[in-house]
Order: structure tokens, then sequence, then C-alpha cells
């Protein structure tokens, strides 16, 4: 990308990761290969993001749902995300990237969570992007969770309900301090938002690809990048 491509570009990209188990069952191999290959697409994509100057990319990597998937797989992809966290941390320190994550973390198993912490710990220095992993995460969970936050602090009289704002929520979710996201990725043609960021995505902009999770990489992501910087955003008022 020149330079002149390089206006009008999201400042948050959120991204649906879907698709490697077709993309494994395509090729006769198990759900956990696609797992591992779309991996690499992960790699390929923060490359991109961190190349693009793009400061905040959030990936879906495990929902709240996902933890219904047979016992099989829900640890091959914890352990995938062990591997990852060991593999990427050293590159994401030298590239200025810090790593966070969000979701009902205390549900990970110990070792998944100690790998997080302690690449959350090694990259907090990150000042050029972030990389937010969804880990365990709900939209509707986190705003449920945001709603308690908010009850206990109208119980202890540090708020009052009349004082209670869209600021007030989005200041008690996961995301906090985070701006929306400007561009949603969905992979695998699916038009669905499965879960994912429910709050923050009311006026972000969609872009949907056929092309399964571990098909796609660093071209494709700049073709939705390309496919975004041509809208015409309006976040509900008239065109100019
Ligand atoms: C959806 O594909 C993908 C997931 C549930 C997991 C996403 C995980 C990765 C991309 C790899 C590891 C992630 C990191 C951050 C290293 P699916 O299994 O639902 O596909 P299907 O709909 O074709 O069955």
């Amino acid at each position: 990308m020149n330079q002149s491509n390089r206006e009008n570009l999201p400042r948050h990209v959120a991204v649906i990761m879907d698709g490697n188990g077709r993309w494994a069952k395509n090729r006769g191999l198990r759900r956990v290969q696609g797992h591992e290959e779309g991996a690499r697409a992960v790699r390929e994509v923060v490359r991109a993001t961190r190349e693009l100057g793009i400061p905040w990319l959030t990936l879906y990597a495990f929902s709240e749902e996902n933890w219904k998937r047979s016992e099989h797989e829900v640890k091959a992809l914890m352990r995938l995300l062990v591997r990852f966290l060991e593999k990427e941390t050293d590159e994401m320190m030298e590239n200025g990237i810090r790593l966070q994550a969000i979701g009902r973390l205390e549900k990970l198993p110990r070792k998944t969570r100690n790998a997080l912490r302690e690449a959350v710990r090694k990259t907090d220095a990150g000042k050029e992007m972030v990389l937010t992993l969804a880990l365990s995460y709900g939209g509707r969970q986190e705003i449920a969770d945001a709603v308690a936050a908010i009850a206990r602090d109208v119980a202890l009289g540090a708020l009052q309900p009349e004082n209670i704002t869209e600021e007030s929520l989005a200041g008690r979710l996961y995301t906090a301090g985070m701006p929306d996201p400007d561009l949603l990725v969905r992979t695998s043609g699916e038009f669905r938002i499965s879960n994912f960021l429910l709050w923050q995505i009311a006026y972000t902009e969609i872009y949907v690809t056929p092309t399964l999770w571990p098909d796609f990489g660093r071209d494709e992501y700049l073709k939705a990048i390309a496919d975004y910087q041509k809208r015409e955003r309006r976040f509900g008022g008239a065109r100019e």
C-alpha cells in the first residue's frame, strides 16, 4: 500500500475468524488442523495491521459458546493459543505491539491464563498497536457484567440512576478505554454477528468475505481495508 492509500484507514479493526472447521473438512483433515492453519492467518493479519499503522486490532479467538465444543477441540484450541503466545511474544515486543485479552478469562485453563498473563506483561510497553484477543468472550455476557457493575455502584451510592449514561455503561465494558471498531471483518460468508462486541459495533462498517479463515491472508485483508476506505460513514447523520 502506498502513501496515498493510507488515508482514511480504520483506527480499529475487529475480526470474526470463521471457517477453520470447514477448511479442514474440505481437505479431509481434522478440525484442529484447520485451527492450526488459522493461527498462521492470525500472524499475517497482525503483521499487516502493524505495517499499515492501524492502532487497534481485536480478534474473536474463542467465544463463550465455543465451550460447547468437544473437549478434544477445546483443549487443542487452548494449547494452540499457548503455543501462539510463546512463539509470537518476542516479535510483538520488537514491533511495539501490546497484547490484551477480553472475556471471562477466569474460565480459561490455568496454563492458558498463565501464558496470557506472561505475554501481556512482556508486551506491556508496546505503544504502536494494541492486539486484543477476545477469549471466552460473549457480547451479552459483557453487557450483563457492565450492568452488574453499575448496579453495585448504585447500591454503594457512588452512582445515581439518573446519572447513568451511555458512557457509564461503555466505561464498564471489557473494552473500556478502547475506541469502537470502525471495521468488522467476518470470514466464511456467514452474515452473523455471533455475540461479538454487540454494544461497540453500533456504527461499525461490516465486511463479509466467503473466504475461509485459514485462506484469509494479507492480500484479502488489504482488500477489506480498501473496501472500507471507499465507504462514506454518516453515523446516522445526513449526507454532506
Ligand atoms: C471458527 O472456525 C474459529 C474458531 C472457533 C477459533 C479461532 C481460532 C483461531 C483462528 C486459531 C487460533 C487463534 C489464535 C489467536 C492463535 P470454526 O471452527 O467455527 O469453523 P467452521 O464454522 O467452519 O466449523
